[in-house]
């Protein structure tokens, strides 16, 4: 797997990639961060325990017919990605996420699915977060009503949680039931390559070894590659400059593949989730961050590209090409009219491509800066890729920033203001049992 990358010359980039001693210090101490036990997200190669877990849950459930996902955030986003990108029908049309506490759309999925041929996922690293509780608290309802007994919840409920601790954990515990680890170094916009993705991946027939294969490849060459070289450096003080130099901080994804639509959103949070705080390793109180939009070639040129080509010089847009499509149509045909004149002899794939080289064409004309990366095709291997180039560029770029990209203090803020408000509406009596 490859992911190849290309910025303008226009962007006055070459002089950044000089082995200055900012670059070389920060580069040094992102290695050390990276390969430090702590970071566990990087040692793909360690997590044959988590791949061997998750396959071992999906044989004893994959005779079930509708799989429901109950998370939040990085709980749930990189699972959905995988899903949208590489999940195979039929099963993957019988895949749902309650990924928020919307009582409507909770109904039409509810709606869709046969509980007794159910396997509702939970996952939760914290085990307390109060949108996830509360789907557990609604399905259990729900389980209940459909005459299913608390005993023989386990039929019907796996969780992904915290090895030892939280109120899932606990949860689990007292009813029985088959649980996957969240490894306790692995966070939740970082957590995509474990158990939390591995169970709803297996369901849609994707290979979860190629995945973290994929994610190994790409790490051993970010690892390797000479400083002038190295892709993962080259991003990030290619954006590192535009945001010191020319005041660009917002970063815009925009992958030309529907596929990878999901892919936009699971990077929004891990960009702004990581990289929008105070707290540094080095400075206190300062606010840093880079704001991401989420967009998808071809459909956003007819849609935000308008100010990305022409408003504020605040963007650097990030491209994914996808070099070759599985799939394929030609567009030939004999009409008369004009523009179906102009589609003959070319086909879908064709058109896509030539509307992303007249896009970094238009950009070039007008001076804004991008990055495009670029990869073979869309696999299993290159998705693993992506996501695990994508999380070392927030965790480089954090430390360029001086920003501790691991935490969400802003995050545990509102979590814990939530709870504090629904305690004065109502106080939490003794509890029933399950
Ligand atoms: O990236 C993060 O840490 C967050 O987005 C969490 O994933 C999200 O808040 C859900 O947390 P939890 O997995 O503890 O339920």
């Amino acid at each position: 797997m490859n992911i190849g990358v290309n910025i303008p010359a226009f962007s006055k980039s070459e002089e950044l990639f000089h082995d200055g001693p900012f670059f070389k210090e920060r580069w040094d101490l992102f290695k050390e961060i990276i390969e430090s036990e702590e970071t566990g997200f990087f040692h793909v190669n360690k997590k044959e325990n988590l791949l061997t877990e998750s396959i071992r849950i999906f044989d004893l459930f994959k005779h079930k017919k509708y799989f429901v996902h109950v998370g939040i955030g990085g709980s749930s986003l990189g699972a959905e990605t995988l899903v949208q990108s590489l999940g195979k029908r039929p099963f993957r049309n019988n895949i749902f996420f309650l990924n928020n506490v919307d009582p409507d759309e909770t109904h039409d999925i509810l709606e869709q699915i046969d509980v007794k041929e159910t396997l509702f996922y939970f996952v939760s690293k914290s085990g307390g977060t109060a949108e996830t509780l509360a789907g557990l608290a609604l399905i259990i309802n729900y389980l209940k009503e459909k005459g299913i007994k608390s005993e023989d919840f386990r039929d019907s409920l796996v969780f992904a949680t915290d090895p030892e601790e939280g109120d899932l954990k606990e949860m689990a515990d007292a009813l029985n039931l088959e649980t996957l680890t969240i490894p306790k170094n692995i966070g939740g916009r970082f957590s995509v390559l474990t158990p939390v993705a591995f169970l709803p991946s297996l369901f849609a027939s994707i290979d979860i070894k190629a995945l973290c294969r994929g994610a190994e490849m790409i790490k051993k060459r970010l690892l390797e590659e000479n400083f002038e070289k190295n892709i993962l450096l080259k991003c990030a003080s290619f954006l590192y400059f535009l945001k010191k130099e020319q005041n660009i901080n917002q970063t815009v994804l925009m992958p030309y593949s529907s596929k990878l639509k999901s892919f936009s959103q699971w990077f929004v949070q891990l960009w702004a989730e990581s990289l929008g705080k105070r707290d540094s390793y080095y400075k206190k109180n300062v606010f840093e961050g880079l704001t991401p939009l989420g967009a998808y070639g071809v459909t956003d040129q007819h849609s935000q590209m308008q100010l990305f080509m022409e408003g504020p010089r605040d963007k650097c847009l990030v491209f994914i090409e996808i070099e070759n499509f599985k799939e394929d149509f030609k567009l030939q045909n004999s009409f008369s009219q004009k523009a179906l004149k102009k589609l003959n002899h070319h086909s879908l794939g064709g058109l896509l491509k030539a509307e992303l080289k007249g896009t970094l064409k238009a950009l070039e004309t007008e001076r804004r800066p991008f990055i495009h990366l670029s990869l073979k095709e869309l696999n299993e291997e290159s998705v693993g890729s992506l996501f695990l180039f994508f999380q070392s560029l927030t965790v480089l770029m954090g430390n360029f920033l001086d920003i501790n990209p691991f935490n969400q203090p802003g995050v545990e803020m509102g979590k814990k203001f939530s709870f504090e408000f629904l305690s004065q509406v109502n106080p939490p009596s003794e509890q029933e049992g399950y």
